[in-house]
């Protein structure tokens, strides 16, 4: 299921141009509902009906198919396998499309296709009815208008440039009347839905609108990232891991090292990356249950971990892995406590271990990664250090083993200015591209 935004409003509030500039920039896909209902209206015009009799035009839906296509990211609509996308932008279709939109059947007849759409794709789809009918449950609901005049002003441009030649006081007429059509019919008539946020465009630049819309949109999606409801790290509070701790931490870290070197052939690299200080995110790919170690050795401060719940389930384990800072995640539960939990050992000044595939992988192959490693380090703005550990095969005794650090990436590299699943998405990408690329390095050396 995708993420719906529905802008409803009435015509030449600007609708189209503003809704298609965004899908395109947050790669939705656009629909234009009135064209849906201007192709029923063309049929009409072109069968000699009477376009407000619901009489002779509900007979005619038999012999209709719509169908949206997407060329070259553009929408076209077909009726009957003809492409109509330009022959439907005339004044007479946009009146005719306001009178067939009043018929209960003609509605009916694109209830299912616009729903269908919705479900398949990430939607920016507008109309009169969106919010209210078509997608009642859209993450996103804008009301869009102007006033009449001013909406008058710019369709008449519009249609000027186009070598129309209606006149400015036609084309207010015009509005005027389709105003009050698409408002006072029985059926679905254009109204602001309760949970739809108004955005009055008349005295707004077309980049206004866009920049004011995609604002609400980023605001009302991060909600379903969950990054509202996780606590900043407040690095007022980053506290320094207590130096008797780090003494015997560097005791324990050099023994366990020592005897890691002589049971595997293990090589470090990239020692000019490992993290001095703590308070990071280590995020590297996952080939073994020894991998935790492998990581964490390279780093002086102490480092906390996501494990897996089953862990915890053993409970003669539980004082072991609880001492080396690890916290249970359930796998895909979305439990922002995980994500809270995670900036708080990172407040506390522990570097946090995250292997963002969320398994093991059983070769060279990075799989895709989870968007939670982006999320955490979304919230707490603390850097990524990408980690790669390779080996041929299965890890043994003296198997050669190499665990390379990556320069961190810093907070401010990412761009994260509203938390967005978009925004998390290509963060967690930049973050398992760079993890990639240090594994194809440990392959020259393998
Ligand atoms: O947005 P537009 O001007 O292309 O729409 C043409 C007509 O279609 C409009 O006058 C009202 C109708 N319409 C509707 O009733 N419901 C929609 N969701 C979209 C358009």
């Amino acid at each position: 299921m995708g993420i719906k935004v529905a802008i409803d409003g009435p015509s030449g509030a600007g609708k189209s141009t503003i809704a298609k500039a965004l899908a395109a920039k947050l790669r939705y896909v656009y629909v234009d509902t009135g064209a849906l209902y201007r192709t029923i209206g063309l049929y009409a015009l072109r069968n000699g009906a009477d376009t407000k009799s619901a009489a002779e035009v509900e007979p005619l839906l038999e012999n209709i198919s719509v169908k949206l296509k997407y060329e070259n990211g553009a929408q076209q609509v077909y009726l009957n396998g003809e492409n109509v996308s330009e022959l439907i932008r005339t004044p007479e279709v946009s009146m005719a499309a306001s009178d067939v939109s009043a018929i209960p059947a003609v509605r009916a007849f694109l209830l299912d296709l616009q729903k269908s759409i919705a479900s398949e794709n990430n939607v920016l789809m507008d109309g009169r009815d969106i919010g209210t009918v078509v997608l009642p449950d859209a993450e996103v609901k804008i009301f869009l208008t102007a006033s009449a005049e001013e909406r008058a002003k710019r369709r008449f441009e519009e249609l000027s440039a186009k070598g129309d030649k209606s006149t400015y006081d036609e084309v207010l007429s015009d509005i005027q009347k389709r105003d009050y059509n698409d408002s006072h019919r029985d059926i679905a008539p254009l109204k602001q839905a309760d949970d739809a946020v108004l955005v009055d465009s008349t005295s707004m630049s077309l980049e206004q609108v866009v920049e004011k819309i995609g604002e609400i949109i980023a605001e009302k999606t991060r909600k379903r990232t969950g990054i509202d409801k996780i606590k900043p790290l407040d690095k007022s509070k980053c506290k320094k891991v207590n130096p008797v701790r780090v003494f015997f931490y560097d005791i324990l870290r050099v023994i366990v090292w020592t005897a890691f070197k002589i049971y595997y052939n293990v090589k470090f690299e990239g020692k000019e990356n490992f993290p001095k200080k703590g308070s990071n995110i280590i995020a590297s790919n996952h080939r073994s249950m020894a991998d935790p170690v492998f990581v964490s050795i390279p780093a002086r401060i102490q480092c906390s971990y996501m494990a897996k719940e089953s862990l915890f389930k053993i409970k003669a384990l539980n004082p072991l892995i609880r001492a080396f800072r690890a916290f249970p995640v359930t796998r895909g539960s979305g439990d922002t406590s995980v994500i809270s939990t995670s900036v708080e050992m990172l407040e506390k000044g522990y570097n946090l271990v995250i292997f963002p595939e969320g398994t093991r992988s059983k070769d060279r192959t990075v799989l895709k990664g989870k968007t939670g490693v982006a999320l955490i380090a979304a919230a707490a703005k603390v850097p990524v250090y990408p980690v790669a550990i390779s080996f041929e095969g299965k890890l043994c005794f003296r198997k050669k083993v190499i665990v390379r650090f990556g320069k961190p990436i810093e907070p401010d590299e990412f761009e994260i200015k509203s938390g967005s699943p978009r925004e998390l998405h290509a963060m967690k990408e930049r973050i398992m591209s760079e993890i990639s690329a240090l594994v194809e390095k440990n392959y020259e050396q393998l």
